[in-house]
């Protein structure tokens, strides 16, 4: 689906592209504190969740360098990490800024530079698993903190660094345990930032609402026996049906999706198999076969119709085939994106200052932002990232060093105004 996407856009793309020309070569790039920073974090392989520890020992040793208070809490065993820069005017709701520390597997396929050598190379690229998604952010955020204090700059509002173990999983053992604790509801926040979806023009991407995911995993059954034998009931058969169907009902949202804005990623359901595991050897027909199935429900898609196109699938295997719902989330509010919001207000106007045009989407994906919206509290997904080709979970994944550092100035300008919006809840 993204493939699609980017074609579209490509050549779009050639006729905005920005003056991103390097301002560093690679040498200054490696001196340049912040990029150092973010090379230490990519060389922790956090795609494997027993050394989420070493990140957290990493996010300690910024926030007391930063004479930040630093705190830990695990609900459900893995550490989610909390660094809190004191307002002058504590009693106002905080701003949160969320990132995870969590990355994906690096996947099968061989990468140029290995995934945790945060290697730089002579474009000014930094290489690595988490340098789009979403490791370059959380660094930005600490570095916007460090040039906020290294300018004796004071905010009226308490800001708190946020760093999630599992966003990649789903959130079942971070945000999601987390947002229901006292601890959560002590830091009192108001909004909050998490990651965005990199944008492929001049424009900056600014997501109010995430797209539901379900996953579902079917396991078709079905006559085995002797491999000679061709009869009827083979679970290929099921298999066969099913992928016909799944891929009739991706067809018809490829449509909705190439007749919309390329942007609109809110009006289409995305649907992929990811996984399809079976067979025990080359001459014995299998009993079962399972197929994971991944869907990004549309904004408007009414979950009961949803959950009766899985049946319907269901229902055409026979055998006794199964579904079994992996991940199933029914509700993913919005945040508003009108005057209704002062710190959408306060955002718009400082990306006004900024000269940046910044566009509210849908995001296509699904984050940690979920989980703090279910709890009213606004939140926007945000990067800094535009003009780039998003490498999010693919191979050879890289940060251009230029952007990420521009944008650890757009955060300093965000909080500057955010952070010191009065109080509106009276
Ligand atoms: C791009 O920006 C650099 C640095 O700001 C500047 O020196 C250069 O002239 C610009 N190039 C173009 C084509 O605008
Ligand atoms: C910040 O404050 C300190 C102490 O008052 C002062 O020495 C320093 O020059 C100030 N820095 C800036 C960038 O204003
Ligand atoms: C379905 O499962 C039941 C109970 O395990 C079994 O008796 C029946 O034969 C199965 N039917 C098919 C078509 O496999």
């Amino acid at each position: 689906m993204f493939f699609i996407t980017f074609y579209i856009l490509s050549s779009v793309s050639v006729m905005l592209c920005d003056n991103i020309s390097n301002e560093y070569n690679r040498e200054q790039y490696e001196q340049n504190p912040a990029v150092k920073i973010l090379q230490k974090y990519i060389q922790i392989d956090t795609s494997d969740l027993k050394n989420l520890e070493l990140s957290t020992d990493f996010w300690k040793r910024q926030a007391d360098e930063l004479g930040l208070s630093f705190a830990v809490y695990r609900p459900r065993g893995l550490p989610i990490c909390v660094m809190t820069l004191n307002g002058k005017r504590p009693e106002l709701p905080s701003i949160m800024l969320n990132s995870h520390a969590d990355v994906v597997p690096t996947n099968t396929g061989k990468w140029t530079y290995p995934p945790f050598s945060g290697h730089i190379d002579e474009n000014g690229y930094l290489h690595g698993r988490g340098a789009q998604d979403t490791k370059d952010v959380g660094v930005q955020y600490i570095e916007a903190i460090r040039k906020l204090i290294r300018n004796n700059v004071t905010l009226d509002r308490t800001v708190h660094i946020t760093v999630m173990p599992d966003e990649e999983t789903g959130g079942s053992r971070g945000m999601l345990p987390f947002v229901e604790t006292e601890d959560f509801k002590s830091l009192n926040i108001g909004f909050a930032f998490d990651e965005g979806y990199p944008s492929r023009n001049d424009a900056m991407y600014v997501s109010y609402q995430d797209k539901r995911p379900w996953q579902a995993k079917y396991t078709i059954r079905g006559n085995g026996g002797h491999s000679s034998i061709v009869k009827n009931g083979n679970v290929i058969e099921g298999l066969q049906r099913l992928i016909n169907n799944i891929m009739e009902f991706r067809k018809e949202q490829v449509q909705i999706m190439t007749t919309k804005d390329a942007n609109d990623f809110g009006a289409y359901t995305s649907v992929n198999i990811n996984m399809i595991e079976g067979g025990v050897a080359p001459n014995v027909i299998p009993k079962e076969i399972v197929a994971v199935v991944d869907m990004r429900l549309s904004v408007t898609a009414d979950v009961n119709n949803v959950e009766n196109m899985f049946n319907s699938w269901l229902n055409e295997l026979g055998y006794n085939s199964t579904v079994e719902y992996l991940r199933r989330v029914e509700y993913s509010p919005a945040t508003a994106v009108d005057n209704s919001n002062p710190y959408w207000i306060a955002m718009q106007e400082t990306m006004m200052e900024l000269g940046i045009t910044v566009d509210a989407i849908v995001c296509p994906a699904a984050s940690d932002l979920i989980a703090i919206r279910s709890k009213g509290i606004p939140a926007l997904g945000f990067t800094t990232k535009r003009n780039v080709l998003s490498k999010a979970h693919d191979i050879n994944e890289y940060i251009d060093l230029n952007t990420f550092i521009k944008g650890i100035d757009v955060y300093v300008a965000l909080l500057k105004k955010i952070c010191n919006l009065p109080d509106f809840s009276k």
